[in-house]
């Protein structure tokens, strides 16, 4: 299906294509993994079969026989390594565990030695042959698993309140309609296309590192710390990232082994992880349990919100999403009630994934919200229209812009909803039951403090430099366009360079901060430009060129520090230290106002009559968020978020034996994503908004925004068509057959 290219509307950029298209198309991009380095030697990790319990002992001969293999590293031989901080502790790593400690096993997948081999083959071949004993013990693996452990999350992470509002006990009691139903979602893995891989090169004491990162001053400075070198001795390059959803943000337990390695032979040492191994080594998004209570008035004005939810963790680190803080600023809730609780188990430490807190929260409301309008005989659009507000109720603070209702307009006259028979199974064609569903998408609006170079040249020619990532969301592109922008140049003008962490420090890529943060820092950057020369941002060519002959001078350079107004940082010291300082959403700093992304989401789904097959022919997604930088790129943002949002609804589920705790498809011949086959219409609106609060550029993050909600419009639809609500993610055959 071809994705036209969208005219710009009001408050829209130029739809240029991206700056490193053809790069990509003809293999030209390098990513990490395929960067040269000279005599590379390769590594090949050796993964726990067991859950739980204690090696006792390794047959290493038969391994180190293999023709090439140069080292066998273990807890046994491991150089020295010091700890760091979790994501949630003010560090960067995905866990605060260290790799080959000892002979302890916490969950199944995890890295208990490292072949190095002069090839790829001979590293791999003697992973089979590297003999380990175990002593297993019975894992807990997941809800319900004798052994989990259940902590509340406020009590382990204080920081994380359950969001509460009034008395909602006592107005969910005097409620004249109440729903009450569970809802749960499954464990999902990244799978971006390109795998996990590092490859390390030392020169002297100076060490390179080519990674896939979401985060390279973050990388950079947690390495620095497990090595103790000082971080300006590392660099950490990717030009190119091939995906990353959450699975290339953390400092993973990989780099250091591979740096390690690479020291000790005097040469540079290559790991590309398989994708089975990409299972346990990088994170995963947890399954979630949620009690969704709602209540409301006849008339379908809310009067109460309860939101219980249960998130599973691993043991080794305290990892927890929540999001009811987001869920309830959604609607006018005049009383809320939530209570967060972890549920650790043996498994894998979990990670943040493609809007983590938002997708399986607003799966459980959206879908709670659907059963009530149901319950009440209101139209799922117009319980929405009685419940719309701009403020946040549980904090009292308006809503810098919010068009919800304008997206929801829009959306529903473009599907047609109007020719909907709000009778569930009433409307079929052939052999197939057709049914339409509605939902909510939101992101919130989050921004970071950003550190951007740019430089131009008397004959007009710029360059900026700034260590933010592109991972595959067009961000080489509007930081060029916002140089372009900002200077009156032509985007052909403006030579892009980022990814690269001896480069001023951009955010984590990760809260889709990127596009807001590092083009606030560009734009204050051009503005210092133009303020020493002297010239007005609308200067043609001809002013320009006077005015570098007045300074005499070729060319001027300026470095923007961006700190955001709602931030609880005032400098950019803590970004060359790599902490993540990520703010905006419902509860930002210094008085500011919640910030969010809207859109409404319409999909029609046929669900064949005798074999319960499953398809979406089509989905309707309207989108407001504030300034778009570039409507091509954000159209192919939003498309993708809403293909994501069908995979998490019909597709996307690692299944898990339950007796060894270990993932089962960890493959993608069986961990299912949707393919063109499963993708017919998909019709993005953008909605023009305008919002000079949220940052100096205007724009919110639209990175995370398409897939919010998605699930819950199709189990919406599901029961549209068949009268069957589906409480449990991914909707599958099965589950519409059985019960
Ligand atoms: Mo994204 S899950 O915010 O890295």
């Amino acid at each position: 299906m071809s994705a036209p290219v969208p005219p710009p509307q009001a408050n829209m950029g130029q739809p240029i294509a991206r700056l490193e298209a053809r790069a990509k198309v003809t293999g030209a991009a390098r990513y990490a993994a395929d960067m040269p380095v000279t005599n590379p030697a390769f590594a090949y990790l050796v993964t726990s079969t067991i859950a739980r319990g204690r090696i006792t002992g390794f047959d290493e001969s038969a391994a180190r026989a293999v023709p090439g293999v140069l080292e066998v590293m273990t807890y046994r031989n491991r150089p020295p390594l010091q700890p760091i901080k979790h994501f949630l502790e003010g560090g960067s790593a995905l866990t605060g565990a260290v790799a080959l400690a000892d002979a302890n096993v916490t969950h199944e997948g995890q890295i208990v030695a490292m072949i190095i081999a002069e090839t790829f083959e001979a590293a791999r071949d003697a992973s089979h042959r590297l003999a380990l004993r175990y002593r297993r013990e019975s894992p807990a693996a997941t809800f319900g698993s004798r052994g989990v452990v259940v902590q509340r999350t406020a009590e382990v992470i204080p920081m994380r309140k359950d969001p509460s509002l009034g008395n909602a006990d006592a107005a969910l009691k005097g409620s004249a309609v109440v729903h009450d139903a569970e809802y749960a979602t499954p464990t999902q893995h990244h799978n971006a296309m390109e795998l996990y891989s590092t490859t390390a090169q030392w020169l002297g004491d100076e060490l390179t590192i080519y990674e896939p990162s979401q985060f390279v001053y973050g990388l950079r400075a947690g390495l620095a710390m497990q090595l103790s070198i000082p971080p300006e001795k590392i660099r950490i390059v990717n030009d190119f990232v091939g995906g990353a959803f959450g699975g290339k943000g953390a400092v993973t337990q990989r780099t250091a082994l591979v740096a390690l390695a690479s020291r000790a032979l005097g040469r540079p040492v290559k790991l590309v992880a398989t994708r089975d191994q990409g299972f346990t080594i990088s994170g995963h998004r947890h399954e979630t349990r949620h009690r969704v209570r709602l209540g409301a008035t006849r008339e379908g004005r809310f009067t109460a919100y309860h939101h219980d939810l249960w998130e599973l963790n691993g043991r080794s680190d305290a990892y927890v999403n929540t999001g009811i803080d987001n869920s309830a600023a959604m609607y006018a809730f005049p009383a809320v009630m939530s209570t967060a609780r972890m549920v650790r188990a043996d498994r894998d430490p979990p990670i943040f994934m493609r809007s983590p807190p938002e997708v399986p929260v607003m799966y459980a409301l959206e879908s709670a919200i659907d059963e009530l309008a149901f319950k009440l005989a209101i139209d799922p659009v117009e319980l929405r229209r009685i419940n719309d507000t701009q403020k946040n109720w549980v904090t009292d603070k308006a809503y810098t812009s919010r068009s919800l209702m304008p997206c929801y307009d829009a959306a529903s006259a473009a599907f047609g909803w109007k020719n909907r028979n709000p009778k569930p199974g009433a409307m079929r064609a052939g052999d197939w039951m057709v049914g339409w569903g509605c939902a909510t998408a939101t992101y919130p609006t989050q921004v970071s403090p950003a550190v951007a170079r740019v430089r131009l040249s008397a004959d007009g020619s710029a360059r900026v430099e700034i260590a933010a990532h592109d991972v595959g969301t067009g961000a080489y592109t509007v930081i060029g366009q916002m140089v372009a922008e900002c200077l009156a140049l032509r985007p052909a003008q403006v030579a892009v360079t980022i990814g690269d962490s001896v480069l001023p420090p951009g955010p984590v890529s990760g809260g889709s901060v990127t596009t807001a943060s590092a083009c606030s820092a560009v734009k204050l950057a051009c503005d210092q430009i133009l303020a020493k020369l002297g010239i007005a941002a609308d200067a043609g060519d001809k002013q320009r060129a006077a005015a570098f002959d007045r300074l005499k001078t070729g060319a001027i350079e300026e470095t923007g520090n961006f700190v955001p107004a709602s931030s609880e940082s005032k400098t950019t010291a803590g970004l060359y230290k790599g902490s993540v300082d990520i703010t905006g959403g419902p509860n930002a700093a210094n008085g500011a106002k919640t910030m969010f992304a809207f859109g409404a989401e319409f999909v029609e789904v046929r669900i064949h009559a005798r074999t319960r097959e499953i398809r979406v022919p089509r989905i309707v997604g309207a989108f407001a968020a504030g300034r778009i930088m570039n409507p091509r790129t954000a159209h192919s943002q939003l498309m993708g978020g809403m293909i994501w949002g069908i995979g998490s609804a019909l597709h996307e589920f690692t299944e898990i034996d339950v007796r060894e705790a270990r993932y089962i498809n960890d493959n993608l011949a069986e961990y299912l994503v949707p393919v063109n086959a499963d993708i017919r219409q998909v019709d993005v609106i953008m909605v023009p908004e305008v919002d000079n609060e949220v940052n100096p550029v205007g724009a919110k993050g639209i990175g995370e925004l398409a897939n919010v909600g998605t699930a819950a419009a199709i189990a919406n639809a599901v029961f549209h068509a068949t009268g069957k609500r589906i409480r449990e993610l991914p909707i599958t055959i099965d589950k519409l057959i059985m019960g």
